[in-house]
């Protein structure tokens, strides 16, 4: 009788799992750090051990700028080069489909890495009009190196990256709108005490190691 039983319920399990994860709402990480941080390279390896989907802001809006037709390929192109901050009504769109696409193909890819959001108060405010209530925001990442370290990370990347941005001018520019703007959003989630900080300054497999200690006890 007993066995019965257990044998009818684990048979129910994977549908029940099922149904779970098709009603999962997105558990959201911001990844927050200066240009060159290395909030990319320590995105990949998460997503190599743990089941999360990358979604950079950047990418997404590079990949926007070289769509044949899009209405907003120019603009991205002058505020990438010069270091300044989309207007979130583009990014939020781009960021909300890659979401939706992604856990259309797969319900149970609901654990997203947002890298390089929110960067601003207009991002932040952004996400709160589109998805506050729609997604839980976790915690945030936050990937912390100098300046220095930053722009010799981001000039070196520039020798093969391809990137318009990845030059001392352009350079300069980030660094000030990551200061100005992005800083105050990191104090901000600091206050809610939702940060949780990885000194970057160190070797690509030191700083995964310290990410690696925040995942696990974050579950
Ligand atoms: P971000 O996405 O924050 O701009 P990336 O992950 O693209 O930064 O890294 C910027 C550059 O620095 C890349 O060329 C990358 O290979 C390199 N890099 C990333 N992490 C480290 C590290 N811990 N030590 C040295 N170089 C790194
Ligand atoms: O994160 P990444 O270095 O790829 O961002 C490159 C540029 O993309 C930024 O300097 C900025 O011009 C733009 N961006 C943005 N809004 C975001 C993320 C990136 O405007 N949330
Ligand atoms: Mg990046």
């Amino acid at each position: 009788m007993i066995f019965l039983l257990l044998s009818r319920l684990s048979a129910k399990v994977p549908s029940v799992v099922y149904r779970a994860a098709l009603i999962m709402k997105p558990q959201v990480v911001f990844v927050l750090g200066g240009p060159g941080a290395g909030k990319g390279t320590q995105c990949a390896r998460i997503v190599e051990n743990y089941s999360y989907t990358h979604l950079s802001a950047g990418d997404l809006l590079r990949a926007e700028r070289s769509r044949e037709g899009s209405e907003f390929g120019q603009l991205i192109d002058s505020y990438i080069k010069e270091g300044k901050i989309v207007p979130v009504e583009i990014t939020i769109n781009l960021l909300r489909k890659a979401m939706e696409d992604t856990m259309q193909i797969d319900e149970k890819k609901f654990r997203f890495l947002i890298d390089g959001f929110p960067r601003n108060e207009d991002n932040l405010q952004g996400w709160t009009t589109v998805m506050d209530g729609k997604a839980d925001v976790k915690f945030v990442l936050f990937f912390d190196c100098s300046n220095e370290v930053c722009i010799n990370r981001c000039l070196e990347r520039g020798k093969s990256s391809g990137r318009t941005d990845d030059n001392r001018a352009s350079l300069e520019k980030r660094i000030q709108t990551y200061l100005q703007s992005t800083r105050p959003i990191i104090s901000l989630y600091e206050k809610q005490g939702k940060v949780r900080t990885v000194d970057a300054s160190c070797g690509v497999d030191e700083v995964f190691a310290d990410v690696k200690t925040i995942l696990d006890k974050e579950g």
